[in-house]
């Protein structure tokens, strides 16, 4: 929906399309997945612990029209900006940890099309719900469950509530308790679940970055392995998963 450093949008057509009326997102960010084709028009419950996320989204659930959204002013290089939906455009993780940011010509270019895109999309979560809270508080339901947490290790540093907050043996645990279809995300040291590989992404500056993936579908983790020992050379070279 926004901009958001680790957001699945590049990545959410590899991803298993929903079987359940229900998805949900309990590590939410800009909640791509739920919001790719048609999966939207399901019934959608996010949760995401940091507040300011939470309150971006309240915002555009029970609030914001297009034409509120496209009236927000543009942003103008070099000057300052404490607004939290403006600095989560910043195109870095490190902007999370910023009270305030000076607007570079990144940043104001990503705020104009997200305001365009916003506009566009706001109308298909006005029946979205979101809670503030751990992820350990959702609903007990069958579901399709999209779970991308901050990555384990250094990928997952950054956020408000990182890599560093969080268990990860009690994170698989409540992982494998969930039923419907599971569809969990991670990087490079996703190591608590057995993880097959998604794709490699191209970051900056040529460096490279793994995204893996776990499936409760256990013939649909088989047919992707099987594809990966056969191709293992043909791993696709994506930009940054943005
Ligand atoms: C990798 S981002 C999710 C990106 C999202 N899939 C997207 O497409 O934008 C991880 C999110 O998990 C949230 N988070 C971290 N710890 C959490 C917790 N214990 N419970 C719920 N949310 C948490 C962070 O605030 C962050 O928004």
């Amino acid at each position: 929906m926004f901009y958001f450093y680790g957001r699945k949008k590049q990545l959410a057509s590899h991803y298993p399309p929903p079987q359940h009326d229900v998805i949900i997102e309990p590590f939410a960010g800009s909640a791509a997945y739920a919001l790719y084709d048609d999966n939207w028009k399901r019934e959608v419950v996010l949760i995401d612990r940091d507040p300011r996320i939470v309150d971006i989204w309240r915002w555009l659930i029970d609030d914001a029209r297009p034409s509120d959204i496209l009236a927000l002013p543009d942003l103008k290089i070099g000057e300052r900006s404490s607004e939290f939906l403006h600095i989560v455009h910043a195109a870095t993780k490190m902007a999370f940890a910023y009270k305030t940011i000076k607007v570079t010509p990144v940043l104001e270019r990503n705020w104009e099309i997200s305001k365009r895109v916003m506009a566009t999309a706001v109308s298909k979560v006005k029946h979205w719900q979101v809670l503030c809270d751990d992820y350990t508080s959702a609903p007990e339901v069958e579901a399709t469950w999209f779970i991308d947490p901050p990555y384990k290790g250094d990928p997952g540093m950054g956020y408000a509530f990182g890599s560093d907050r969080l268990d990860y043996d009690a994170l698989s645990d409540w992982i494998l308790q969930r039923r419907g279809q599971v569809i969990a995300c991670e990087g490079p040291h996703g190591n608590y679940l057995p993880f097959a590989p998604l794709r490699v992404n191209m970051g900056v500056a040529g460096k490279q970055s793994t995204e893996v993936i776990w499936l409760s579908d256990t013939a649909e983790m088989e047919r992707r392995r099987a594809k990966e020992c056969s191709s293992a050379e043909q791993l696709v070279l994506l930009p940054s998963a943005t």
